[in-house]
């Protein structure tokens, strides 16, 4: 439970230097006591460690993910550590099995509170708009911007059933900055997960439901780490990186137990950045 971010090894162009303080996990078990949180996704990575986050902060979780498997092994974690949490198999980019997740999600804990939005592929052959298939495009857009609609167009009538809730939506840095290696049906699902997120956030205020669009920088997951698969290809990326260092899902987690607690209750509509200063910078430290 200690916050212990892992140095990237000399490979991957840098190191991090864990926290000041370490955290006290016994005062840190109540962020989202009472809570019920659904994370799609949850299988790996991201949603992985926000699930193992949400419940360490004493939210129950439904751990959604196509990979049965992997979201009833996350289940299983949490249960062992003494948390509620259940697994459900489904594909974001399908509306029965959105609406499933949802009502599954309100029958399992009587209520939904916190809707993370986060299920995303990035597809090997994607590339610029004269070299992307037709069949990418559409692939990466039914599951990264229309998983995102369909979670919110079953999860929005749950959270005001539940009196409100926060729904957070993972968007990428490459929604807010532009790429020489490009991933064009990626960077424009994101740029989509943005908006749509903002113009939500607007829509449901005075409803007492929030909604952010989550925006990691790159990260050493599975997602981005299956291209980079040389130092060269890391350096060409780690150069932009202010930190000099990708980003760990441990890191985004932190950053949406946040938006999901009610410490961010003035929190709405933000393009929130999680990014190691990548879209800040402009020429970056030696
Ligand atoms: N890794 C990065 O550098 C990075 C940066 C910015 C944004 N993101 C975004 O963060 C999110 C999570 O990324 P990650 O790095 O944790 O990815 P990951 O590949 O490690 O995990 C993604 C999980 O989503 C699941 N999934 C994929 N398609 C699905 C579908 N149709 N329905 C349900 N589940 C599905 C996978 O089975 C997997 O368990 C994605 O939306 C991604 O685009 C990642």
């Amino acid at each position: 439970m200690g916050a212990s971010y892992r140095a990237m090894g000399p490979s991957h162009g840098g190191t991090c230097r864990s926290r000041a303080a370490p955290v006290d996990p016994g005062a840190m078990t109540s962020r989202l006591e009472g809570k019920v949180a659904l994370v799609t996704g949850a299988g790996a990575g991201i949603g992985l460690e926000t699930s193992l986050a949400f419940g360490r902060q004493g939210a129950k979780v439904v751990l959604v993910d196509k990979d049965e498997a992997a979201a009833e092994s996350g289940a299983e974690q949490l249960r062992a550590a003494g948390a509620e949490a259940t697994a459900i198999a489904a594909d974001v980019s399908r509306a029965a099995d959105c609406e499933r997740m949802v009502s599954g999600a309100e029958e399992a804990f009587g209520a939904l509170h916190v809707l993370f939005n986060n299920a995303g592929i990035s597809h090997m052959d994607d590339a610029d708009a004269v070299e992307t298939d037709e069949a990418v495009w559409d692939l990466t857009m039914n599951v990264n911007l229309k998983g995102v609609f369909l979670g919110c167009k079953y999860g929005i009538p749950a959270l005001r059933r539940a009196g409100g809730g926060s729904i957070i939506n993972t968007a990428s840095f490459v929604a807010v900055v532009g790429a020489a290696t490009p991933q064009l049906a990626y960077t424009a699902s994101k740029g989509g997960v943005l908006a749509l997120s903002r113009e939500l956030a607007v829509i449901h205020a005075r409803e007492e439901i929030r909604v952010n669009a989550l925006c990691p920088g790159p990260l050493r997951t599975e997602l981005l780490m299956k291209y980079l698969d040389t130092d060269e290809k890391r350096q060409r990326r780690l150069v932009h990186v202010p930190m000099g260092r990708f980003g760990e899902a441990r890191e985004i987690a932190d950053a949406v137990v946040f938006l999901a607690s009610d410490e961010s209750s003035f929190v709405t509509g933000s393009t929130f950045l999680v990014d190691g200063g990548i879209t800040a910078a402009y020429v970056t430290p030696e």
